[in-house]
């Protein structure tokens, strides 16, 4: 096993009802730890960069609406498989597919509003840490 990096985002719907720091409370309980955190209330410009590789689905835009109507929290969480390890601590994407205990299961309004989100592969992983954050800033 090797220790990751992952990328992850508390959406809005969750900001909204003061649940980050409950979600964080599962990450840490599987022992991923939080190496760098930021919140901050995302332009337009910059979700329709974040999701680029979504830009051709059909719920695009709606996605876009919602991560720009309220905070979000961005996250680093580091540790022994953190990618996976993340991608099973939120649940399916779906929240009516998702395993009890997991995130979207207990918090998640919708397949939209579902919460979280996580790095799905060593390369998104990269890339989407370094859209929110400079080396400096990540501290395991
Ligand atoms: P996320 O992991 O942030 O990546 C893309 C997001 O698109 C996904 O979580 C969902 O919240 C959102 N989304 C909205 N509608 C759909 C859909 N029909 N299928 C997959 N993802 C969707």
């Amino acid at each position: 096993m090797a220790t990751e990096r992952t990328l992850s985002i508390i959406k809005p719907d969750a900001t909204r009802r003061n649940l980050t720091g409950k979600i964080n409370a599962k990450f840490e309980e599987k022992g991923l730890t939080i190496a760098a955190t930021k919140r901050l209330h995302l332009t337009k410009a910059q979700a329709e960069a974040f999701y680029a590789v979504h830009s051709a689905r059909p719920f695009f835009n709606d996605l876009v609406s919602f991560m720009i109507s309220g905070p979000v929290v961005a996250q680093v969480l580091v540790g022994e498989n953190a990618i996976a390890q993340n991608r099973e601590i939120m649940g399916a994407t779906n929240p009516a597919n998702a395993e009890p205990g997991t995130i979207r299961k207990e918090f998640a309004e919708s397949i939209e509003a579902n919460s979280v989100h996580g790095s799905d592969s060593p390369e998104a992983a990269a890339n989407e840490i370094s859209f929110f954050f400079a080396e400096i800033e990540i501290v395991a």
